[in-house]
């Protein structure tokens, strides 16, 4: 049997790239017209107080609401199934929200898959409002098979969104798989630390930034775990380092998410003064 191949249909989308692009600018001018308050906004749904992105957790909660106002409707619970669908509505809002806010930040393919997946949600979503407003004012018979249809495109939009975690890594940390110097391990000449100053190095697959933080020395992961921004390419005011890429935020001595769209702390590493003038680091 041949596998399926969504990475193969979406590459021959190239008519949603124009689209993609429109979204963006639509939601960037959206953004820079709330000001400060848009921007929290925005950072609230990207999720770095949840500690991972807030979108697949909120997209259970329609998804599971929409099938079981199916299943209620195929029992004959006919009320019980309209309550189900209309909060799977107004949840569905949310998910939608949340994942307008990550792909905001996205570029490329994953930009363009994302698209596809945010246009078929989007659709069961209208689909399945326009569902509960027609059952709300009598019509079942109409709303019944709109509603399942905005449940089937749900799905389909779904695995599209398995597509883009599982397969292009899109919002997976991208220091998952880093392991740091377990054993102090010589890193930077200390006299190159200097204060407002990022210096790197390479211990095996990690990729570190040592600076001075008030007089002391920090070290910590110079990936940004959002989509793999050299943070030390990025701006840095006292502890806190902003990501060159998306403007995540970090503070380097705990390695602490302040601003998404980064939702997972970067990795740091305890620092002695070693032999010879270097500094030498390990994992914390
Ligand atoms: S790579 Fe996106 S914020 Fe750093």
């Amino acid at each position: 049997m041949k596998n399926l191949d969504p990475d193969g249909w979406v590459r021959a989308m190239g008519f949603l790239d124009p689209l993609a692009d429109l979204g963006q600018r639509l939601v960037g001018a959206g953004l820079r017209r709330g000001g400060a308050p848009a921007s929290s906004a925005k950072n609230l749904l990207n999720g770095p107080w949840l500690g991972h992105p807030l979108h697949p957790a909120l997209t259970d909660i329609p998804i599971g609401a929409w099938t079981g106002a199916a299943l209620l409707d195929l029992a004959g619970e006919e009320r019980a199934a309209d309550l189900l669908m209309a909060a799977g509505c107004a949840a569905g809002v949310a998910a939608a929200a949340s994942g307008i806010a990550d792909w905001q930040d996205s570029y490329g393919h994953e930009r363009r898959m994302g698209a596809l997946h945010g246009i078929l949600n989007l659709s069961a979503l209208a689909m399945l409002t326009g569902a509960v407003a027609l059952r709300a004012s009598g019509r079942r018979a109409a709303g019944r098979p709109l509603g399942r249809l905005g449940l089937g495109l749900a799905l389909g939009a779904a695995y599209f969104g398995g597509e883009l975690v599982f397969r292009q890594g899109t919002q997976v940390n991208r220091n998952a798989f880093t392991e740091g110097p377990s054993d102090w391990t010589p890193a930077v000449l200390e006299s190159e630390v200097q204060e407002g100053v990022m210096t790197t190095c390479q211990i095996g697959g990690a990729k570190v930034v040592v600076t001075r933080v008030a007089g002391q020395v920090c070290a910590a992961g110079n990936v940004c775990p959002h989509a793999g921004g050299p943070l030390s390419e990025g701006r840095l005011e006292g502890e806190v380092v902003t990501c060159p890429w998306h403007g995540s935020k970090f503070d380097l001595r705990t390695g602490r998410v302040l601003w998404g769209p980064a939702t997972t702390p970067i990795p740091t590493y305890e620092v002695r003064p070693g032999a010879g003038g270097v500094i030498e680091v390990r994992t914390r």
